[in-house]
This record gives structure tokens, sequence and C-alpha cells, in this order.
């Protein structure tokens, strides 16, 4: 039985993340989507917000689930017995990022990163981005789920 964990902040979850989810659910027998709770770093929607987004979009299947972390992933992949953390990699700026952590990871405990690459259809999309563009006004349906939409409009038009 092999488990792979998808980390992220998912602030909030996109249709990027969600193909990258479903691919890894293809390759591996269960996959945990762990968000990260980082009290340092206040998101525009709660862990709880973010993880109820996420059981939503990961419903339909049955060997996904969504879980939280606090601290260092090695440790949440360590107490999950998952032998792989699973990234997306949209481009090489992310190879940049990624490569970086993945190596670390692999020496603080020897877990793999296996890299994913997004769909060329979804390779823009990025959370920050959405809550950018949705912030003044622009369209972001089609790419985050359509229940994303309402709660993203409602949350940035309570901003100052
Ligand atoms: O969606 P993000 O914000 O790009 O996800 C980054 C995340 C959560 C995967 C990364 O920051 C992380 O793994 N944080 C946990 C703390 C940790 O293990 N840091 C050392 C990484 S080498």
């Amino acid at each position: 039985m092999h488990k792979a964990v998808c980390p992220g902040s998912f602030d909030p979850v996109t249709n990027g993340h969600l193909d990258i989810v479903a691919r890894a659910a293809r390759v591996f027998d269960e996959v945990v989507v762990a968000v990260l709770v980082n009290e340092a770093k206040r998101g525009l929607f709660s862990v709880d917000e973010r993880v109820g987004m996420l059981a939503e979009a990961v419903s339909d299947f049955d060997n996904v689930e969504v879980a939280t972390f606090e601290g260092l992933l090695v440790d949440f992949c360590r107490d999950r017995h998952a032998v792989a953390v699973v990234k997306g990699l949209r481009s090489g700026g992310d190879f940049d990022y990624e490569v970086q952590m993945a190596q670390m990871n692999e020496r603080l405990s020897g877990v793999q990163t296996v890299f994913i690459p997004a769909s060329p259809a979804l390779s823009f999309v990025a959370s920050s981005l959405v809550k950018e563009v949705a912030r003044f006004g622009g369209d972001v349906s089609g790419l985050v789920p359509s229940y994303v939409l309402e709660p993203l409009r409602r949350r940035l038009s309570e901003q100052p």
C-alpha cells in the first residue's frame, strides 16, 4: 500500500491543485491532501474553511482524504506512513523552489518527492493570482471549483 501526501496552503483550492490531486490518486493507493496550519501567516480563508472546500472537492474520490498539519512536512509524512510527497510543477520557477524543498525533505527523513507536471490548460493558475484577479472583479470561473466562487467574492468584499 503506497500512500502519498499532497501538501499546500490551498488558500483557496484551485482547479490546478485538483488536477494534481486527481492524478496522484491514480498513481498512489491513498492520497492525503494536507493543509499547512501556519499561525504566522494568516490566509484569506481560515484553515477550517480551506479544509471544508477541499473536502467537497475530493468527495468523489474514495482514496483521497483531507487533513491538516503543523510543523515539518516530513514529520507528518512519517506519522501517516506516507512514502511520498506529491507536488505539481507549473514552470521552471516552481522547479527551482520545489527541488530545494524535495532535497531537504529527502535529507531529513528519506521521503521521496514525486513531481507531476501541471496540465498545460492550468499551468498559469495559482491561488495568489486567483485572489488578485477576483479582488479587482476579474472572472476566475473555471479556475477554482464553482462552490469556491461565492465565498471568494464575499470574503474579498469584506476586506478593506
Ligand atoms: O502551497 P504552498 O504554500 O506552496 O505550500 C508550501 C508547503 C506547505 C508545502 C511548505 O511550506 C511546507 O512543506 N511547509 C511545512 C514546513 C516544512 O516542512 N518546511 C521545510 C520544507 S523543506
